[in-house]
């Protein structure tokens, strides 16, 4: 029979002690979780680190006495380990809420910095550089909303002028020579994400800082701010500010093993690299970012970052192995009727993400996915689970026929994933498969 949706609403709820299996004893079943781009459990050790920051670090890091000092203490290392990880300072590091905040700050900077350019352009040296009009950005057609709906709030208050430049659809990427066409005298940032949530496609975001760099030696005033989200792409594969050569970084706890919250990486802010702060209070992440810090999260964000400056390797193989395994079983077992979404030419893709379509009449993402028995996946962004049954608009984007798109499901494999899980997923899949065919 075919299994109901409400069984997938009870067990997400529940801890995964070993991160991918859970037992399900009323139904003898084990569920298999492959959704690590929605989001990842806390490594054992990052638990413990929040849980001691619960425990021994409850003082108001502002606090002068030794409560605070040691609440203190705990945040300025874990700032010391997310800088670490991702190739900057210290000083450089702002925690945020999580990585909906540190893309709404960035976008929020360069529209602000803009504004203070002109003003200080038509009060004293006339229009010069383009500072007069609206700033313009530059993004992708493939962003995560956190980029997407901010920058066309900006559009629609008027605010800022957008160009969402879209993804090739033969490679799935952005083309440099794109980026840097949509460039105007007005163009106060850059942002592109380093790889994509749904097809994993890594973007050409060295390719383009480089290309930015260069223009902006010809630009004496408005110098066009560059900003990468990494969400999916920390924990993953080698991702250093120094190499890709960008202004800001998004990281985000909950895709790498840490809990819900998350900084912004920005080169010497208020220094070298603007920050105008959406939240005003007191004082606290140096006037960047007001309100009493989350010491224990951010202990655990601190202590994920350590794991993934230490075994990022060791992670990346791994993944990169098991998701080879799934796509040779997916492609034994469905043979012709499977599409890899997440295969591009020319493009390189994170080790995890499978994006894949099994080709039948009855065989959308959404309905395999609520009648599979063990596997616990999305057809695609978590934020879009609303939206289940249209194509991923992502997928669309990135060349994908309409009606490969609508069977599209999104396997993202973890640290934790084993070939016995690739094997169980697959046989679900199969067995799923059969039953829908059968009853269309
Ligand atoms: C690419 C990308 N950017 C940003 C975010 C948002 O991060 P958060 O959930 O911490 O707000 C996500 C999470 O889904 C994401 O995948």
């Amino acid at each position: 029979m075919a299994k109901k949706t409400e069984d997938i609403t009870l067990v997400i709820g529940h801890t995964f002690p070993d991160h991918t299996l859970h037992h399900f004893p009323e139904m003898n079943l084990e569920r298999i979780y492959m959704d690590y781009n929605a989001t990842t459990p806390m490594e054992p050790k990052v638990i413990e680190a929040v849980s001691e920051a619960l425990q021994d670090a409850w003082g108001n890091p502002s606090s002068n006495h030794i409560a605070g000092a040691m609440a203190k203490a705990i945040i300025n290392q874990s700032r010391q380990s997310v800088a670490k990880m991702v190739g900057g300072k210290a000083e450089d590091i702002i925690f945020t809420s999580g990585g909906t905040e540190a893309n709404n700050l960035v976008l929020h900077t360069a529209v602000e910095h803009f504004r203070k350019i002109s003003r200080s352009a038509e009060q004293g040296e006339g229009h010069q550089n383009g500072c007069s009009g609206l700033p313009h950005i530059i993004t992708t057609n493939v962003e995560h909303d956190s980029i997407k709906i901010t920058a066309q709030h900006l559009e629609m208050e008027g605010k800022a002028d957008v160009t969402f430049v879209p993804v090739s659809k033969v490679t799935a990427r952005v083309e440099v020579d794109d980026i840097v066409a949509a460039v105007r005298p007005n163009t106060c940032l850059i942002t592109v994400m380093t790889a994509n949530n749904e097809t994993g496609v890594i973007m050409p975001v060295q390719e383009i800082c480089q290309r930015i760099k260069s223009l902006n030696k010809q630009r004496e005033r408005l110098k066009i701010l560059t900003h990468t989200d990494a969400a999916q792409a920390l924990g993953k594969i080698p991702v250093d500010v120094q190499e890709l050569g960008v202004d800001y970084l998004t990281i985000v706890g909950h895709k790498f093993y840490a809990p819900r919250v998350g900084a912004l990486y920005a080169n010497g802010p208020g220094k070298r690299t603007p920050i105008y702060p959406l939240l005003f209070g007191g004082g606290q992440e140096r006037d960047f970012r007001a309100g009493t810090e989350n010491t224990p999260m951010i202990a655990g964000l601190g202590k994920a970052a350590e794991l993934v400056t230490s075994n990022l390797s060791e992670y990346q193989s791994h993944m990169q192995s098991i998701k080879l395994y799934l796509e040779e079983r997916l492609t034994g077992v469905f043979q012709d009727k499977v599409r890899f979404n997440s295969h591009y030419p020319g493009s390189d893709t994170l080790p995890n993400t499978c994006n894949v379509s099994i080709m039948g009449p009855a065989l959308q993402g959404w309905r395999v996915l609520s009648n599979c028995r063990r596997l616990l996946a999305s057809v695609g962004a978590a934020c879009h689970s609303d939206r289940v049954n249209r194509p991923s608009h992502i997928l669309l984007s990135s060349g994908i026929p309409t009606e490969v798109a609508a069977n599209a499901i999104r396997l993202s494999v973890g640290r934790g994933t084993t070939k016995a899980d690739v094997d169980a997923v697959v046989e679900d899949l199969r067995e799923t498969v059969q039953l829908l065919e059968e009853m269309n």
